[in-house]
């Protein structure tokens, strides 16, 4: 069979770790799509198991689209139909499914390819001087292009020492959690909802994560107190229930700074993004001293540029720098001229227009199908972003969001349910199902919404 994975078995739950052992190997890539799996009498002499459990154990990852199996002939690892996205993988593997409506998905089919081209030949014929090893911080240019573009758009106050530029948003937000756990901070509150990926990072870094409530006026910052020494908020759109943190919220989290020397990680994701009205800047600018600015190309380029930056206070640069250095290496210097080039071309700022007017046409018409054919549902948080939040009426009942998801699902959409970015611990249900805008191709989109409205009516009419 030649097939040589590291399966880590435990003796006490052999069936249960076997599965939990291939299903890891897949999402982790490395069981490949296409692979033959051995036959279940092998496996099972290999490992010393009996082959009633690992024949159950691909039955088990068959049923769940893990694994392709054809009688008599064996098993494979699936095809996979979606692109990955960090902190939710686990959950998304489904064969079949052909649209991607999740949260935080962009659209990349529009990638302005000939600028970004012409781009990549400025900065191929960089003087020799800039293609050595970069600055730790970032190159030079790239800083400068950067810093002008976060203080024209967002009104970030660009401190002192400059931006640091990092592979991307869990670059910069890990190498921020590790200078702050150098200098003593051991509790970071992390708002409610969220990406899982990131309360991770902030975890591997030693420190405690404490959830912070969210309702309709953002994160509940007023709870903070000197037992905390970091928040991570998404402020100008709260991820994913889509709401902006209050202008009181917004300064009463910088009075808990300044009184308690805190810090704001301040996730700016999807600022470029706001439909109704120019967007509220940065929450950066009323506190420099305070809080870490970070944004990403991500959203507004594509995640494959693989750019983030931060603006950090002063008194953390330093601690910043000392983290890139034991993280082993800076994104590609040729990548980040590349960058620079597209911003002082004012690309980057026409792909923002550009995306603007696809996600806010893409949202209104959210908004439309809902109004027009869920009567009781409405489509919460701000106009704003990739994504909404269809929220389901309150009789819906707590099986609801799920049922949505996986009946979708069957018919080839891919959603998510709010409750699935919740930090665990007790809470109401969520009753919500998120629906992003980018993932989807130009023309998937209106049918994927037609199959939405579907799945939850058969829902919510039993
Ligand atoms: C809440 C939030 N913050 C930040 C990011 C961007 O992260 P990155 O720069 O690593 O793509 C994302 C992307 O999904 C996000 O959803």
């Amino acid at each position: 069979m030649g097939l040589d994975v590291h399966l880590e078995i435990s003796r006490a739950r052999p069936g249960r770790s076997l599965e939990e052992a291939l299903r890891a190997a897949v999402v982790e890539g490395r069981l490949a799509p296409g692979t033959r799996l051995p036959a279940t009498r092998a496996l099972a002499s290999d490992l010393g198991l009996s082959r009633t459990t690992v024949a159950a154990v691909f039955a088990q990852l068959t049923a769940e689209g893990w694994f392709t199996a054809r009688v008599g002939a064996g098993t494979w690892v699936a095809e996979r139909q979606a692109a990955a996205r960090p902190g939710t993988v686990a959950s998304v593997r489904r064969p079949g499914v052909r649209v991607d409506l999740r949260a935080g998905i962009p659209d990349t089919t529009g990638f302005p390819r000939r600028e970004w081209l012409a781009a990549v030949r400025r900065a191929a014929g960089s003087p020799a001087a800039d293609l050595g090893y970069p600055d730790p911080a970032g190159t030079p240019r790239l800083r400068a292009a950067l810093a002008a573009y976060v203080a024209r758009t967002r009104g970030v106050v660009v401190p002192p020492g400059g931006l640091v530029v990092g592979h991307g948003f869990g670059d910069l937000l890990l190498l921020a959690c590790r200078a702050l756990h150098d200098r003593g901070a051991r509790r970071v509150a992390v708002e409610e909802f969220g990406l899982a990926s990131h309360r991770a990072l902030v975890a591997s870094a030693g420190l405690e994560v404490v959830a912070l409530r969210v309702d309709q006026d953002g994160a509940v910052v007023d709870v903070l107190d000197d037992e905390v020494d970091a928040v991570l908020l998404t402020p100008a759109h709260q991820f994913p229930t889509g709401v902006p943190l209050a202008p009181d919220r917004r300064r009463a989290v910088v009075a808990w700074a300044q009184r308690t020397g805190g810090t704001i990680l301040e996730d700016d994701y999807d600022g470029e993004f706001r439909y109704d009205r120019r967007a509220v800047g940065a929450l950066q600018s009323l506190d420099p001293g305070h809080v870490v600015y970070l944004g990403t190309a991500s959203k507004a380029l594509a995640p494959a540029v693989g750019l983030a930056w931060a603006a950090p206070p002063d008194d953390l640069l330093g601690d910043l720098l000392a983290q890139r250095e034991l993280s082993g290496g800076q994104p590609s210097g040729l990548q980040q001229l590349a960058l620079a080039a597209f911003l002082e071309d004012h690309a980057y700022d026409r792909n923002v227009r550009r995306l603007r007017a696809v996600y806010r046409a893409r949202r209104a018409l959210l908004e439309e199908v809902v109004a027009a054919e869920l009567p009781g549902c409405e489509v919460g948080g701000l106009p704003a972003g990739l994504h909404g939040v269809l929220r389901l009426p309150a009789e819906a009942g707590v099986d609801a969001e799920e049922a949505i998801t996986r009946a979708a699902a069957a018919r080839g959409v891919l959603v998510e349910t709010l409750s699935a970015f919740r930090a665990p611990g007790p809470a109401d249900p969520a009753s919500a199902i998120v629906v992003g805008y980018g993932g989807a191709t130009p023309g998937q989109y209106e049918r994927a919404l037609v199959v939405l409205v579907e799945s939850v009516r058969a829902v919510l009419t039993g």
